[in-house]
């Protein structure tokens, strides 16, 4: 019988088995799936869990923040955050190929786990060594990334199918069998708060796979704000649970032409791509309220430099991924 509590013993049991006596690491993303896997194995393992927090200056605006306060407040884990936003831009320059963009950001991942890894023994190198890392990997993950087999079926997961092939780290998925629905249920039961339970989906490659064409800081920034505003409106009009997610992506290589006041403009177009779906393997365009719509648009065009333009995504999925990238 599938029952959250016997998913969570299940699992408990196992990474114990699993970890002995050593210490693991977990990349928290501020998603729900890396949320939950890490409070799974702090539950199984306690303090030989330290928590990483990457910020590869692709997240949006807010995230670090929260995560610092939200995830550890509730769960008292210990943290460690790295700046890693320089190292990110420079791997991601001059790139723009989907899968390539993807593969980087996933080895990035594991180069910067690898640092804390050394800065932990270092800090206390009497103790075990740190051989495992905890990754929030879901059923719909592996599946779409290829299961694990180096070719993407669709596109390559930051932590399925980007994964560098000269791994050091022993990998602990707990929630591999899982879908998200179900991922929320264990949450809700190891005793998260509905802030991160609740959260929508968003990816870990961050606004890096919401950018078409190269990921550059000036780019990142704008998308930043147009995000920002985009999740405002949303949950003003209280749609956040009726809506799956809302990616908001930028069409940097497309410019089309536009008029403010007596001038002419020329700047980017945004993307809104609302959703709706149970699982994220399927997907159907969210027919959200027009004056919602609205709302955003003007703000977007109003208060980001450079984007005289909002189209809606109005695809279901197949044929377009929720992602654009
Ligand atoms: P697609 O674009 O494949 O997205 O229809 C399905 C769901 O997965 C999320 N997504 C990711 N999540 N790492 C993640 O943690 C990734 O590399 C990744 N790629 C897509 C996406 O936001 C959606 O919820």
């Amino acid at each position: 019988d599938w029952t959250t509590g016997n998913v969570i013993d299940e699992q408990v049991a196992a990474i114990r088995e699993q970890v002995g006596t050593k210490r693991a690491i977990c990349g928290l993303s501020g998603g729900v799936d890396s949320a939950v896997a890490a409070a799974l194995v702090q539950k199984a393992i306690g303090s030989q869990l330290t928590c990483v927090y990457v910020d590869h200056g692709l997240m949006r605006k807010g995230e670090t923040e929260q995560v610092e306060k939200d995830f550890v407040a509730a769960t008292g884990v210990q943290l460690k955050v790295v700046d890693a936003a320089d190292r990110f831009l420079k791997a991601l320059a001059g790139v723009s190929d989907p899968e390539e963009k993807r593969k980087i950001i996933g080895r990035e991942f594991i180069r910067v786990f690898e640092q804390a890894q050394a800065e932990i023994i270092a800090e206390a190198p009497g103790d075990q060594p740190v051989e495992f890392l905890v990754q929030g990997t879901l059923y719909p993950d592996v599946v779409e990334s290829g299961g694990g087999t180096g070719t993407a079926n669709i596109k390559s997961h930051h932590n399925v199918g980007g994964l560098p092939e000269d791994l050091e780290f022993q990998l602990i998925e707990p929630l591999r069998k899982l879908f998200k629905d179900e991922v929320r249920m264990v949450g809700a039961e190891l005793g998260l708060p509905d802030e991160i339970v609740q959260r929508q989906p968003f990816p870990g490659p961050g606004l890096g796979i919401r950018i078409v064409g190269e990921v550059t800081k000036e780019r990142l920034d704008l998308l930043r704000e147009a995000d920002a505003i985009a999740r405002e409106e949303l949950t003003a009009a209280g749609l956040d649970r009726d809506i799956w997610q809302c990616p908001v992506v930028l069409l940097a290589d497309v410019r089309s032409v536009g008029v403010q006041g007596d001038g002419r403009t020329y700047g980017h177009p945004i993307v809104l791509r609302p959703v709706s779906s149970e699982d994220a393997m399927t997907a159907d365009w969210t027919r959200m309220p027009y004056d919602v719509l609205a709302k955003i648009s003007t703000r977007i065009t109003n208060e980001v430099a450079d984007v005289n333009r909002v189209v809606l995504d109005v695809t279901s999925k197949p044929p377009g991924t929720i992602e654009w990238e």
